[in-house]
């Protein structure tokens, strides 16, 4: 860890202790703090990231006197330097906040805009069909960045410590560089077509045309300048004024349609998360415009009324699979911006609901995902993206995910700002039915309009239990939402952070209609029975995910922290 990091890395460092600044804390439920328990902060601060050098960047912010919200703000603005391909300025993110002082937990969402300029046919040719790859790269590909006010907002808001110095950590890496990975090599390949549209992209990571190899060390001057702007300026440093001129003019430039209105505008939204019970768990995790929850609280309440302990693991996968996917098909109809979408989520979220869905259930066949009613009468998964987990000694707790969507999201930078911009329009449903790139479709709910925050499955995530708790997330497009649900099923089962980021995954979402499994989640009797009651299987060609995750056992006291082997990133306990 300490090798890839160049300069002020080369110094050590050691956690100093906390002050306790609150002796005693409250579990909260959504919003309001209540009394549910009297509990002692757990003695040891956690931070599980994708990335040694974010986790890093972390402790360093907590020696320095910080608190969870000021590591995240480090870790968070790390992550968007070492690791390119998944989130940065250029994108947006969810951050899910416990405040252990007030027991207040807030959904900040900082999720992509669509410029005001974006209309609902925009990626559709004159016959009305989608335009091949239109979302996907170039700055047309683009919603507005929400992630630099989110690190504003959380640090001003929550945190202890001055931007500049949560900043700092983020800001050595770009200018100093920092060793690159196979990880985002495996991207940079991946995403070789698109090199072409962007000078500035091709400038930073693959100089002289050739791709780096592993070890090469990556600066990013131009992104450490935008850094120490947001730094000094905080909101305006990045949203008004150099950055936000050279953002509009490298957009406009390339055919992009945001305006320097649409950058002065955007704003971060607070939203209460969206809480439910199963089993004794209490589950704090994502509302709208993420269908995390939805989805979740939706599988968990059709799983409630399953005595699961008594049936064989294959009508265990069996029930779990016919509720993903009933979850999924909901997902397409229903869900949206909540600013702008009225849904029905009383109705979705109501224990009657889930009876009705439950009895649509049929033990011995699977449903056909064609036979559910029809969601459009109105007419590699895994690998970018990222989410970190983070506890301190005093109790607060930070659930982040953030992205600029696929692989080095739309491959463009606006000379000049080091910024990658993200290709979030293509969580849009371009047109109803239309697979977008995690074979999500969608309909009007979801559908492209100005100003609109589009659907994402990001779902941050804290479980409470009477015994601790759990702060959990993953990347996976679509898949996150199913990672997520496995993991909480296990944890009440007794799992630990390691088993959980460990365990192997499955995920059912509606269309297309099959069941993609890691290797090794279901037995080979489970996949038998299972196509014997009409499921179709596809095994993954690779795993997916890379869930991070923090656990503190109130009993015990142990606080554990653990990142998904299937990445590159580093969990420790402080
Ligand atoms: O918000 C969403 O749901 C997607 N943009 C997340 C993308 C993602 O997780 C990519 N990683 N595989």
């Amino acid at each position: 860890m300490i090798n890839r990091w160049r300069s002020i890395y080369g110094v050590t460092f050691r956690a100093r202790p906390f002050s306790l600044v609150c002796l005693i804390f409250f579990l909260s439920a959504c919003g309001s703090p209540s009394a549910v328990d009297v509990i002692k902060p757990p003695a040891e601060a956690a931070i599980a990231s994708a990335d040694p050098l974010a986790t890093a960047a972390g402790e360093m912010t907590l020696a320095a006197g910080g608190n969870a919200f000021d590591a995240a703000v480090a870790v968070s603005a790390a992550l968007a330097v070492v690791e390119p391909a998944s989130s940065g300025l250029g994108g947006g993110g969810f951050f899910l906040l416990h405040d252990a002082a007030t027991g207040r937990q807030i959904f900040l969402d900082a999720r992509e805009t669509a410029p005001a300029a974006a209309t609902t046919g925009m990626y559709l040719d004159s016959d009305g069909e989608p335009l091949p790859r239109a979302t996907y790269t170039g700055p047309l590909a683009a919603g507005i960045p929400g992630l630099p006010a989110a690190l504003v907002h959380i640090s001003e808001n929550y945190g202890r410590l001055p931007l500049s110095v949560s900043l700092a950590p983020a800001i050595e890496l770009a200018e100093a560089g920092f060793i690159a990975t196979p990880r985002m090599l495996l991207g940079l390949k991946f995403r070789r077509t698109a090199y072409d549209i962007s000078p500035a992209f091709k400038e930073v990571f693959i100089p002289d045309n050739t791709l780096p190899v592993a070890g090469d060390i990556i600066r990013q001057p131009d992104l450490g300048r935008t850094l120490r702007r947001l730094a000094a300026q905080g909101f305006d440093g990045f949203y008004l004024g150099e950055t936000a001129a050279l953002l509009i003019a490298g957009v406009q430039e390339a055919g992009g349609i945001w305006t320097a209105p649409d950058l002065a505008n955007y704003r971060v939204v607070e939203r209460p998360p969206l809480v439910f019970n199963y089993r004794g768990m209490r589950v704090i995790t994502a509302p709208p415009p993420s269908s995390g929850g939805v989805v979740l609280a939706t599988v968990f309440n059709i799983l409630a009324g399953y005595d699961l302990d008594s049936l064989s693991s294959a009508d265990q996968a069996h029930i779990n699979i016919e509720a993903m996917r009933r979850a999924y098909r909901d997902r397409a109809e229903y869900l949206g911006d909540p600013d702008q979408i009225v849904m029905p989520l009383t109705r979705l979220l109501s224990d009657g609901y889930a009876a009705e869905l439950r009895a649509s259930i049929d033990m011995d066949l699977a449903t056909p995902s064609a036979s559910l009613r029809p969601v459009f009468s109105d007419g590699s998964q895994g690998s970018d993206t990222t989410h970190f987990s983070i506890l301190d000694a005093e109790g607060n707790r930070v659930a982040a995910t953030q992205s600029i969507n696929t692989w080095y999201g739309a491959a463009f930078m606006p000379a000049g700002t080091g910024v990658i911009l993200n290709n979030e329009m293509d969580d849009f449903s371009i047109k109803p039915g239309a697979p977008n790139s995690f074979g999500l479709v969608g309909a009007g709910a979801n559908s492209v309009a100005p100003n609109r925050r589009m659907l994402s499955s990001m779902s941050p995530t804290f479980l409470e239990s009477s015994d601790g708790i759990a702060i959990l997330g993953s990347p996976g497009g679509s898949r996150i939402i199913t990672q997520v649900a496995l993991a909480a099923q296990a944890w009440i089962e007794g799992a630990s952070a390691s088993e959980m980021v460990n365990l192997k995954r499955y995920h059912q979402q509606y269309l297309p209609d099959t069941v993609v499994y890691e290797s090794g989640a279901l037995s080979s009797e489970v996949v038998a029975e299972l196509i014997t009651r009409g499921h179709d299987l596809t095994e993954s060609r690779r795993p997916y995910g890379n869930m991070n995750v923090v656990t503190w056992n109130y009993l015990s006291g142990d606080v554990e922290a653990a990142t998904d082997p299937r990445g590159e990133g580093e969990a420790r306990v402080y």
